[in-house]
């Protein structure tokens, strides 16, 4: 049995997600494909969009070591029909934690059981040149990884292969364990805009996935759950990101030091 039908639903607030998704879509190849991009939140507020088709594919960043609240809180009232599903983290060189093994307790009792898992390597949202962690990933060799997981998932859905509970993988550090969840407002400050830069191309509110920045270009500092897409989209660096002082900075470094790489299950 050969999956007709794909749905890729993913949150990508700095798009390392959203190119995981696209060459996991390539190794399925089904005959019909279609992309949900969860990421801005008209779409996630747009739930009577029913998921329907053979297989879903579900990408999203980890966050703290867990999925993030924004992919919970959608997949909690998204309508899903569909026979199995392709569950898939994207980390920033630290740990992916409990993220993996939460999504597919999701889709169990959605009724989506996965057939195939992964877990993959992108540039950490909190990376500078002084925290250059999981720079310029995924590369070539993780998107190769992302192109695998989809060909492994096509077979698995041939042969109705489900993946056992036992078998999903953990993989916690800190956060996971410890600290607990939006603990990042503790290190971190919503980013400052900088007028005298700015050229007001409005660019950081349309990416904002929080529809968190005002008209004048300042930050909801309650909403911004610090994804810094904004950073990132700003072509002139009127934004930057902001640490509360060194300790943050300097676990980074020695956390996501050693290069990792991503892996398929
Ligand atoms: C609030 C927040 C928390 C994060 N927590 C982790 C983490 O626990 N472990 C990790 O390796 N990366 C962590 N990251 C990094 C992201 O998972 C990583 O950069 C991912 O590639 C971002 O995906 P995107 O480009 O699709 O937005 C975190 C990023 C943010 C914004």
């Amino acid at each position: 049995m050969i999956p007709q039908s794909v749905t890729v639903v993913y949150f990508s607030p700095t798009g390392t997600t959203k190119k995981i998704a696209e060459a996991i879509a390539l190794g399925l190849h089904a005959e019909k494909t279609e992309y949900i991009d969860i990421t801005s939140p008209t779409e996630r507020n747009n739930i009577k969009r029913a998921i329907h088709s053979d297989i879903l594919v579900l990408g999203f960043p980890v966050y703290e070591e867990h999925i993030p609240d924004e992919v919970r809180k959608y997949l909690r009232s998204a309508s899903v029909k569909v026979h199995a599903s392709v569950l898939f983290c994207v980390y920033g060189n630290v740990a992916f934690g409990k993220s993996l093994r939460e999504a597919y307790g999701i889709m169990k009792s959605k009724q989506a059981p996965a057939i195939s898992l992964g877990a993959f390597i992108g540039e950490h949202s909190f990376a500078t040149n002084e925290v250059p962690i999981g720079v310029n990933r995924p590369d070539n060799v993780d998107l190769e990884q992302g192109k695998k997981l989809g060909v492994i998932s096509a077979l698995r859905y041939d042969k109705q292969e489900f993946i056992k509970e036992r078998d999903v993988p953990e993989n916690m550090l800190l956060a996971g364990r410890f600290i607990p969840r939006n603990s990042v407002k503790w290190v971190s400050i919503a980013p400052a805009v900088h007028m005298d830069l700015c050229t007001k191309c409005n660019l950081c509110i349309k990416k904002c996935p929080m529809g968190a920045i005002h008209k004048d270009f300042s930050i909801n500092e309650r909403e911004c759950i610090r994804c810094y897409a904004c950073v990132r989209v700003c072509k002139v660096e009127a934004r930057k990101i902001r640490y509360k002082g060194n300790m943050i900075k300097n676990m980074l470094i020695r956390m996501g030091a050693k290069k990792k790489v991503s892996i398929v299950i």
